[in-house]
């Protein structure tokens, strides 16, 4: 039976260009898992878009002496020309400056509201009095009141990944005019987080299977217990609080990070919209208990999509919880010579997507950043290294082996898929081991290891060449033109099982191999060892991968 998925990527800020780190980070997993379950014959909806307001997006246009808008609209053009050139093809990639998203951000702060989870209080606030305004998040930076890193931002640090409210900041420092800001009241809307903290436990402790870095990092911030968090903000750049009658509520906006997680709610309802339906229709993908919701992200949002994303979930009360919380940890980068470092927009320390795409295709990256994919710990990415594994697995397992298959065939055997005739132990076992194989990668896939997955795709790569080395087709076609028919009928339909089970990872060359053995269907992940039609006619050689130069 098929089951329904809603699969959403973290929402990227729409005020920069986008490198390989945050593709390793979210966007790809993301992908693989999308395409596998599509593989599958599964349901899914996969949803992303861009983060457009908040602090971040306000400080570039401050900075590029322009407005938020046209830096959402530049940039979210940009970030989504990055995600079609790899493959990374969403349902929907909107932005939270689309009015559904307005509307049904206000629909759930009035929801946990009316629930009696917001409650108004006068606090204080860091002000900056030469820029005349107030400064919330990442206006303001200063040391970690918890780890002591120098470069805390106000809404949160990277070091030690802890939210953090501005005011607990130590030696805090305006953005805008590098002065010391001072303090003065302002009125704002707290969320009750500790209403959660019990049902997050037991939420969190039913799901042993999440990845330890989510699941330790959320029960150990629980533990400390939680606090009230204020979810609107003094900032002309925002969704208004929809309170109109309240004149506290006068030129306040939602916190970001309120209203950004329900972007993956409001898009869906838009995705719905556009294939003719209604955009209520958005309720069957997050309030069905039947649906699978999975959120993929990095591991500077685990606090949000772990704690606060599920408690406005409950507080609101008529969603349904996320299944899984798939986090990977940050990619760092290291140049020739020199010592590994952290990816940042900020300091040019990065490989943009963009710059990549001009050079290389995609699939080469998609390979090496599933490879060192920082799962469980960081790992580093270097450009040569790319290039090594390139030329060294790719073109050598997989690439070598598509193109001497379809080549000889053309050659020796009329280009088309010889009759199976007798098989041998050899034969056999090849064969065998193409009928394992989607469940040996789909379990991984299923417990979304995809790094392991893909490792299992390329040892069993790296067998059907030993396979064909020893039963030496070219060296049969002089002898006995059958069993060489059979060889390479074993080989057409390991490329075939092959190419389905790396179609999550490597989409082009999938349909490349596909193209190749002129299989017209759609990739099925149950039929990847059903054998081709004998006497199918094979397209034209293709070269799946270039050798690469540093
Ligand atoms: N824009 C945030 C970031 O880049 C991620 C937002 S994810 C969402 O860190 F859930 F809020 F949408
Ligand atoms: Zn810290």
């Amino acid at each position: 039976m098929t089951k329904r998925y809603t699969v959403t990527a973290a929402l990227p800020y729409s005020n920069g260009r986008l490198h390989v780190g945050h593709i390793a980070g979210c966007y790809l997993p993301a992908d693989i898992y999308v395409r596998y379950l599509r593989s599958r014959g599964e349901e899914v909806a996969f949803i992303c878009g861009s983060d457009d307001y908040g602090v971040p997006v306000a400080l570039t246009a401050r900075e590029q002496g322009t407005s938020p808008q046209e830096v959402v609209e530049k940039y979210r053009d940009i970030q989504k020309k990055d995600f079609d050139g790899l493959g990374i093809n969403f349902d929907i990639y909107s932005g939270t400056t689309a009015d559904i998203h307005t509307q049904i951000s206000q629909e759930m702060f009035l929801n946990i509201r009316e629930n009696d989870y917001l409650s108004k209080k006068t606090t204080q606030q860091l002000y900056d009095p030469e820029a005349e305004m107030f400064l919330p998040d990442r206006y303001v930076e200063g040391t970690c009141p918890y780890c002591g890193s120098e470069e805390a931002r106000g809404d949160q640090c990277e070091a030690c990944g802890k939210a953090v409210d501005t005011l607990d900041l130590k030696d805090p420092r305006s953005v805008v005019t590098e002065s010391s800001p001072v303090v003065r009241d302002t009125v704002h809307w707290f969320f009750q987080l500790p209403a959660f903290r019990d049902r997050l436990k037991e939420w969190i402790q039913s799901h042993p299977e999440w990845r330890d870095m989510v699941r330790n990092f959320t029960l150990g911030v629980l533990d400390e217990g939680l606090p009230e968090r204020p979810i609107t903000r003094d900032l002309g750049w925002g969704i208004p609080v929809p309170l109109e009658d309240d004149p506290d509520a006068e030129g306040k906006v939602l916190y970001v990070w309120f209203d950004a997680p329900i972007g993956y709610v409001s898009f869906t309802a838009q995705w719905c919209q556009q294939q003719g339906g209604d955009w209520q229709d958005y309720e069957q993908w997050w309030k069905d208990p039947d649906t699978e919701i999975v959120h993929f992200i990095g591991e500077d949002n685990v606090v949000f999509h772990a704690i606060m994303w599920p408690s406005m979930l409950m507080a609101d009360g008529t969603f349904e919880l996320p299944s899984n919380i798939v986090s990977n940890c940050f990619l760092n980068i290291q140049f020739p010579g020199e010592e590994e470092t952290k990816m940042s927009t900020s300091r040019g320390t990065a490989v943009w997507i963009g710059d990549y795409l001009e050079d290389y295709d995609p699939d080469p990256l998609r390979y090496y950043l599933t490879m060192i994919a920082p799962e469980r710990q960081r790992t580093a990415f270097k450009f040569e290294d790319l290039v090594q594994r390139n030329n060294q697995e790719l073109v050598a397992a997989l690439g070598n082996f598509f193109y001497r298959t379809v080549t000889f065939t053309h050659k020796y055997l009329g280009g088309e898929v010889p009759p199976r005739g007798s098989l041998n132990d050899q034969d056999r076992e090849q064969l065998r081991r193409m009928e394992r194989l989607p469940d040996e990668v789909g379990e991984h896939l299923d417990k979304c290891e995809f790094k392991a997955g893909l490792q299992t795709v390329m040892e069993a790569a790296r067998e059907t060449n030993r396979y064909f080395d020893y039963r030496e087709p070219w060296v049969k076609r002089k002898e006995d033109m059958d069993e060489c028919g059979t060889i390479m009928n074993v080989a057409l339909n390991t490329m075939k099982t092959l190419a389905v089970v790396c179609e999550p990872f490597l989409p082009f060359t999938a349909r490349k191999a596909a193209r190749m053995l002129g299989m017209e269907e759609e990739f099925r992940w149950d039929d990847a060892a059903t054998p081709l039609p004998e006497r199918q006619t094979l397209g034209e050689p293709e070269i799946p991968f270039e050798k690469l130069e540093t």
